[in-house]
């Protein structure tokens, strides 16, 4: 007999709920399962359209809101029934389904199958308002302006909180609590009994990059001078070159590009985004290149000459050294890998994402997806005319160095 399943996301919007639902589906598609999403949020835009963008209709006193999105969880959940009944193996709830009401509810209905809580959990602020000005981009909330989509969001997440309780061990059978930030399991319960769970347990806590593309920034009057750190615009050779990127670009679906906050490398991205007007574009601080500290503007002669003693203990181990007043590698990863997952969590299941960075950055992000030993990561070869490429999933990896100027 098939096995089946059911699976409810838990989590108050913008944690990343339906990233999770996506890989899940992809995930464990891949894997030859019949997997169907159905997202009470789709449904309500279908049905309710922009009147279901305004704050009200989530205040949980407004009972003809509460009423429309009950309906909504039915039709959906009746759906979810039909398709396990249909041959499918793994029909995915996708809400916030954060009152233990609606989570009763749901376990006495669905009584065809074992069903498993998956709550998303992230409560990063930053993280949070780069979304929410994400979320205030989509087309329900096309009747009003940014800074009123953003507070109108803002408003549902309150109201949302208030009929809100976490998971708890004893209340629901089966759950786990993930991290989409880290994507580390906080805690499970019950899974070890129900069918797929490995998987879907692989699936949980592995990166899902279906294509990054990691440019370093084309090159700048500092790189002529051969001037370290600043922030100095691109050469006219280095515009040539951002444009030729662009032009490789032009027909990728590259919904996301990441920079950082220097010039140089947000003049590289700006032809890219001549060519995808839609694509978002993001400046991560994370993004920006090592702070060499009080060396910061010189070159690496004038480090020789002017501070011998900085020079010679940087060439002694280039990983562990710290610029005086600055960064060095070492501290360096903590703050990269935060912007990484930022950007990976902001991009979710997009098609691509575009990341501009800079030597060092590239550097560390490359280290997290090919092994190097520490002390040989600040000396992979980050070119300017060359991209990396790279996917990885629970079951995929990919990792290939394209040349984007002829
Ligand atoms: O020279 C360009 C640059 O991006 C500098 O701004 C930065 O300090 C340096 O590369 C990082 O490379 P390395 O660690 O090899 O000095």
């Amino acid at each position: 007999m098939n096995k089946k399943l059911y699976i409810a996301m838990v989590g108050l919007p913008a944690r990343g709920k339906s990233f999770m639902a996506e890989r899940l589906r992809e995930g464990l598609s891949a894997d030859g399962l019949k997997v169907g999403v159905f997202n009470n949020g789709d449904l309500r835009r279908a049905e309710l359209g922009a009147a279901s963008a305004l704050p009200e209709f989530y205040d949980p006193a407004n009972r003809e809101g509460r009423r429309q999105r009950e309906d909504i969880a039915r039709a959906n959940m009746f759906e979810a029934r039909e398709f396990l009944a249909e041959g499918g193996n793994v029909a995915i709830l996708d809400a916030t389904n954060g009152s233990r009401a609606r989570r009763e509810f749901l376990e006495r209905k669905l009584g065809d199958a074992p069903l498993l809580f998956i709550e998303c959990h992230n409560n990063d602020e930053d993280l949070l308002s780069l979304s929410i000005k994400r979320k205030a981009r989509l087309p329900e909330f096309a009747g009003m302006t940014r800074g009123e989509a953003e507070r109108a969001f803002r408003q549902r997440i309150a109201y949302y909180e208030q009929i809100s309780a976490p998971l708890a061990a004893g209340v629901e059978k089966r759950f786990a609590r993930v991290d989409t930030f880290r994507n580390q399991i906080l805690e499970e319960r019950g899974g070890g009994e129900l069918p797929f769970y490995l998987q879907i347990r692989d699936i949980m806590i592995a990166d899902w990059i279906r294509n990054m593309y990691l440019a370093r920034h084309c090159e700048s009057e500092y790189n002529v001078r051969g001037r370290i750190g600043g922030d100095s615009p691109l050469t006219a050779r280095g515009m040539t070159q951002a444009r030729a990127l662009a032009a490789h670009f032009g027909g990728a679906e590259i919904p996301y590009v990441f920079t950082s906050t220097r010039l140089r490398s947000s003049m590289t991205a700006a032809p890219v985004l001549e060519y995808h007007p839609d694509s978002t574009l993001v400046a991560l601080p994370e993004f920006d290149e090592i702070d060499a500290g009080s060396c910061e503007g010189m070159t690496y002669a004038g480090i020789k000459q002017k501070m011998p003693k900085e020079y010679a203990a940087r060439s002694r181990d280039k990983y562990g050294y710290v610029y005086p007043g600055g960064e060095g590698y070492v501290s360096l990863k903590e703050r990269v890998q935060r912007g990484f997952r930022k950007a990976m969590f902001l991009s979710g299941a997009a098609p691509g994402v575009l990341i501009i960075g800079h030597q060092a950055i590239n550097r560390v992000i490359l280290s997290l997806f090919m092994y190097r030993r520490n002390d040989s990561v600040p000396y992979i070869y980050v070119p300017q005319d060359e991209y990396f490429h790279i996917v990885a999933t629970h079951r995929t990896k990919l990792l290939e160095v394209v040349r984007f100027t002829s």
